[in-house]
């Protein structure tokens, strides 16, 4: 939501990694941005404006639009409300142009006219990259408040493995992604995410888990984040990639969960509690591997704290978090047995989850959630994607903290 109908001007200067602007131009267009493209003279000899064109559905610019006289000051009518102003990839000398202010083709001039916030990924060979030239006009592009993404270590063109390569455009499209949510409705606010399962060990090798993938948290913590929250993830054992802009803290077991969350919300406005926490953990795991030769062992076992009842506690102490939002996994009697947590555990708001659909739920892309309010109000959702789920539940924490100022 927070690329759509947005206007970003993208500018691509003169290196091989141009290819790969195209696939940034591509997934910026995805997400619903205007994507102006506006590509230097060398950036010309490394890939074709009508590649851009084909990918965001809008014209490219070049210099030789600059100076055909078809439309008046060209620049200006390009900078003029744009959200955006992204040039990937930046090399050397376009870089030291925008420092010095000068404005001698399309791209440097739209740079001296934009107003909007800037964000720059440069791509140039490891020497060039280090030289202190280089470094000084980063640095003054950043203290003038660029956002600058990479360079990565890594191979570059001249076979050399250094500092140059220019970003992935997933990392940049996140960047942008997280710079422009920053005046969101949850700016200034601190939101404390779970996500995941834990994971209690029952000797060295096993442990007592379950179906949690992280998706649903994950979800919440990009929603959060687009909302303009600060936002601090604490996640059971995933492979998922932590949203950009999200402080990550990573747990195994309950008790671990219970004391990042905890230390976490000391001054949250909001914990959403999506994690499934294990309810049980073997009493005393084994210090040696189970071995099966001695047949069958049973694993005696004992309840893990209750983080929800545990922040209860701390919400009656110091009054953070503000708001507090859980999770209910129901295989039946979905509303009864959510309301009954919702009360016990005094939530502002719970979303009760329908896990008894193998296609949704733990592990899917989607998910059918209820929710259901303190005020025992009950919003049925249709089954959605995890991500819509995550929007719809960040709105009702809007209006919840509203309410509670
Ligand atoms: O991770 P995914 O694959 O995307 O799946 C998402 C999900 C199904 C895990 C998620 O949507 C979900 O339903 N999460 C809650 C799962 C759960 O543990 O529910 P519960 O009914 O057992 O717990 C109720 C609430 O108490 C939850 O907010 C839970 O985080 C919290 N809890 C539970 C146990 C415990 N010891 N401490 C807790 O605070």
């Amino acid at each position: 939501m927070i690329l759509k109908n947005k206007r970003i001007i993208l500018g691509v200067t003169g290196s091989i990694a141009a290819y790969k602007a195209s696939d940034l131009a591509s997934k910026l267009a995805q997400a619903g941005a205007l994507v102006d493209t506006v590509l230097t003279q060398a950036a010309e000899r490394f890939i074709s404006p009508l590649t851009f064109q084909s990918v965001t559905g809008r014209p490219a610019f070049t210099d030789g639009d600059l100076w055909n006289g078809q439309s008046h000051v060209l620049h200006q009518q390009l900078a003029a409300g744009a959200g955006l102003l992204i040039i990937a990839p930046l090399t050397a000398h376009p870089l030291a142009k925008l420092t010095q202010g000068l404005g001698n083709d399309l791209l440097s001039l739209v740079a001296l006219s934009a107003d909007c916030p800037l964000l720059i990924a440069p791509a140039m060979d490891g020497g060039m990259c280090k030289h202190p030239a280089v470094q000084e006009n980063l640095r003054l592009l950043r203290e003038r408040g660029a956002v600058i993404v990479g360079p990565e270590h890594g191979h570059l063109a001249s076979g050399l493995e250094a500092v140059g390569r220019m970003s992935e455009p997933s990392e940049i499209l996140g960047q942008a992604r997280y710079l422009l949510s920053r005046s969101g409705p949850l700016k200034n606010r601190v939101a404390v995410i779970t996500a995941g399962g834990t994971q209690e060990p029952v000797d060295p090798v096993r442990v007592l888990a379950n179906r949690s993938s992280g998706k649903q948290g994950f979800a919440l913590a990009q929603a959060a984040l687009d909302a303009g929250a600060q936002v601090i993830l604490i996640a059971g054992p995933t492979a998922l990639s932590t949203p950009i802009g999200a402080q990550r803290k990573n747990v195994h077991t309950a008790e671990e969960m219970a004391h990042a969350v905890l230390h976490a919300c000391h001054e949250a406005d909001a914990l959403i509690m999506t994690a499934a926490v294990a309810d049980f953990k073997p009493s005393q795991p084994a210090r040696q591997k189970i071995k099966k030769d001695n047949g069958l062992a049973a694993i005696d076992l004992e309840p893990t704290p209750d983080i929800l009842k545990l922040i209860e506690r701390q919400r009656r102490q110091t009054g953070f978090p503000k708001i507090v939002i859980g999770f209910a996994a129901e295989s039946e009697c979905l509303i009864e047995n959510a309301m009954a947590k919702l009360k016990n555990k005094n939530l502002s708001l719970i979303a009760a989850n329908n896990v008894s659909d193998e296609n949704s739920g733990f592990g899917a892309d989607v998910n059918q959630v209820t929710l259901i309010g303190a005020d025992g109000a009950v919003e049925p959702l249709p089954r959605l994607p995890k991500t819509e789920i995550a929007q719809k539940i960040i709105q009702r924490l809007l209006g919840l903290l509203a309410n509670s100022s």
